[in-house]
């Protein structure tokens, strides 16, 4: 093989082998993504000069399976559901690959040791744990089957639903033949840099383009006034569309995007945006919230910085103050939280002669991106598809727009396939963060430990656009009193702009922000009361027939009651248990933390459909936009097909996701595919059967 001397082992493999199992999650060393095994040994192939590769062996995840059998390793992460997005997968399965070459029978600090390298955001590490000591068991015995390793499958009236079964998806991930946006390529493909801005807050007074236009392999560049359609995009909506493609007039976050490159490669097109010449004004930035609220701070956007003011008010909330015996008040501030999906946003567009344009990128949320890019490029809906490509984690942050309307751009002007992938720190730089709150909280309670009155005042730093933000404080409003029976609340939640990174949708969409201040307003009133904390929670549960702050009644079963205290009779054995050595530094105890949580969009509808076609031989097929992620939705929905359908065997059912030309689906957010596109495709089964 004829290599570029200073070329990475990762690029050879990846660009002139095809061999894409090998992944690039940050392009340092530092997620394990590209382990591949060197002689014997694991190793990061991004850091790896190709040259001290020669005539040396290198086995890829490709390499794994040998006569079209699976590893032990491959067939356990399968078994044990070691695989969620699939994108750390083939680098953790090299790693484990090298440890039981050396050490069959390895401990599990050694199998912790062997994959420490390796970063995974799905799954929490337990399962791959368990798959790696199954696949030792198995390496040791020949191959037969162990007892002990894998919980027993569960009793169930149902046939499919509620089984354990194999992901639909698994085997491409173990295997390496997933495809991730950035694994695919086109011919005479180009090749799209972001100039983002290096100012929290500025003015844009000039954009010179002429140097880069001299730039041979240059095939287009843009700035706002190049844009067909509307130079704005936001995924809740109307007046909340607030973040431009292109900054027009101003910048407001370092990292905003004010220009893009196309080039015939990658090197042309980062040579490219360095040549582009912008003129800033700069204008005083606001970072904390709190000044942001101020009437003469600097104003983000328009005359206020206070963006929503979402007000849950139930019964008499000073009334409930007078009549407690014990008040407890505290102040709480949450930080931003970087979602550090393993996958960097990625994605291509290319538009055919009839001017119908194709986008395969990572999202959450496939229906948006086309209505977001047919907007930008002012086109019918129809005119656009995307298609999800595998997608390496979200856990929300792929819900809001990345590449995509900045590659359709590019495509829709030079009629190529135009490709960008960000770098770790461009991904890291824009992405959504969790909501950084500072949260007020008062509560009070009888001396029996009666809650009777709950105040908040919840302020969320949305950054410099909004997203989900809106949205996000509306939910942490609604869930402020947790899952207790509050008679009187009150509580005000704001959502507001700074000249800070954007903060939008995080696991639990605002929901652990506020339960960090409940739960711990609860332990110190049980501290107060001196009765036990969990004790104290047990009085306060919600039951059934209880009314929540927004005066929902829950009419059918809430299991909360039952689940504390089958955690009472479990940490009362722990406390029993638990011994600390005298003079020892490591200190054990029991705590608990509760946090209740609603699926599905908060206040808005929760849109979802699929067609299910059943086929002359029993098989069937079911199509729906919803984004597989990592979670298991094309799993589930294949069991919830079968199971109406009456097919015993998933294998039967194909579901094609994550297209828009299938029926629209709401995005993977909020627990909410099982449920939502899930009756959607039950319903459409019930139908079809
Ligand atoms: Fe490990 Fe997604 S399965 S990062």
């Amino acid at each position: 093989l004829e290599v570029a001397p200073e070329a990475m082992l990762a690029d050879v493999l990846r660009n002139q082998l095809g061999l894409t199992g090998v992944k690039k999650g940050c392009d340092r060393g530092d997620c394990g993504t590209c382990t591949v095994i060197m002689n014997g040994e694991a190793i990061l192939s991004c850091l790896t000069p190709v040259m001290q590769a020669a005539g040396k062996e290198i086995i890829t995840v490709e390499g794994l399976a040998l006569e079209g059998k699976l590893h032990p390793l491959q067939e356990a992460f399968i078994q044990c559901a070691a695989v969620q997005c699939g994108f750390c997968t083939p680098g953790m399965l090299l790693s484990a690959k090298a440890l039981l070459d050396q050490n069959p029978n390895p401990t599990i600090e050694e199998v912790r040791e062997a994959i420490s390298g390796n970063l995974c955001r799905c799954t929490g590490y337990e399962k791959i744990i368990d798959a790696i000591m199954l696949a030792a068991k198995r390496i040791r015995s020949g191959g037969g089957e162990e007892k002990g390793v894998l919980a027993p499958a569960k009793e169930s009236a149902t046939r499919i639903v509620a089984k354990s079964v194999r992901r639909v998806d698994a085997l491409e991930k173990v295997t390496g033949k997933a495809i991730f946006a950035d694994d695919l390529s086109f011919e005479g493909m180009l090749y799209a840099k972001v100039l983002r801005a290096p100012l929290p807050h500025a003015r844009i007074k000039k954009i010179e383009t002429g140097e880069v236009e001299k730039l041979e392999g240059v095939r287009a560049i843009l700035t706002a006034k190049d844009i067909p359609g509307e130079n704005r995009i936001g995924i809740l909506g109307g007046p909340f569309k607030d973040q431009p493609v292109l900054c027009d007039d101003k910048v407001r976050f370092v990292g905003d995007a004010v220009a893009l490159v196309a080039a015939e490669s990658e090197e042309i097109a980062e040579e490219a945006i360095k040549l582009i010449k912008v003129e800033y004004e700069e204008l005083p930035p606001v970072f904390d919230p709190l000044e942001a609220m101020k009437e003469d701070s600097p104003k983000v956007h328009g005359d206020s910085n206070i963006v929503a003011h979402r007000k849950i008010y139930k019964g008499d909330v000073e009334g409930g103050f007078q009549k407690s015996d014990i008040i407890v008040e505290g102040s709480y501030k949450t930080p931003f939280y970087e979602h550090a999906f393993l996958e960097p946003e990625a994605g291509i567009a290319r538009v055919d002669e009839a001017g119908n344009i194709t986008v395969w990128a990572c999202t959450q949320f496939p229906s948006d991106v086309r209505e977001e890019v047919a907007n930008v490029l002012g086109v019918p809906f129809n005119k656009v598809r995307v298609i999800q490509t595998k997608t390496g984690g979200g856990f929300g942050a792929k819900l809001d727009i990345s590449v995509h309307c900045h590659i359709a751009l590019l495509a829709f002007k030079t009629g190529k396939p135009v490709k960008l992938v960000y770098t770790r720190e461009e991904s890291i730089m824009t992405s959504t963060k969790r909501h950084p709150f500072i949260i007020k909280y008062k509560t009070g309670a009888t001396k029996e430990g009666r809650i009777l009155a709950v105040e908040a005042e919840l302020i969320g730093n949305t950054g410099a656009y909004l997203s989900y933000g809106p949205a996000v404080l509306t939910r942490a409003a609604v869930h402020a009193t947790g899952p207790y029976d509050v008679p009187n609340v009150k509580i005000n939640a704001y959502t507001v702009y700074t000249n800070c990174c954007i903060s939008g949708a995080m696991r639990g969409f605002g929901v652990p922000q506020v339960a960090i201040a409940h739960e711990t307003q609860m332990d110190r009133l049980a501290e107060k009361l001196g009765v036990d904390s969990l004790e104290l929670r047990l009085r306060n549960a919600f039951t059934v027939g209880s009314v929540t702050a927004t005066r929902q009644v829950l009419e059918h079963s809430v299991g909360f009651k039952k689940t504390l205290q089958q955690a009472q009779e479990i940490t009362a054995k722990w406390r029993r248990e638990i011994h600390n050595e005298e003079g020892s530094t490591k200190r054990k105890g029991v705590g608990i933390g509760v946090m209740w949580y609603g699926i599905g969009n908060t206040g808005h509808p929760n849109p979802s459909g699929a067609f299910v076609e059943l086929l002359d031989d029993g098989s069937a097929s079911v199509l729906t936009s919803c984004a597989e992620i990592g979670q298991g939705s094309d799993t589930v929905l294949a069991q919830i097909a079968a199971e109406e359908l009456g097919i015993d065997d998933i294998g039967r059912v194909k579901v094609y996701s994550g297209d828009t030309i299938t029926p629209y689906a709401r995005g993977t957010s909020a627990s909410g595919q099982t449920y939502i596109t899930g009756n959607a495709v039950r319903l459409a089964a019930i139908e079809a059967r």
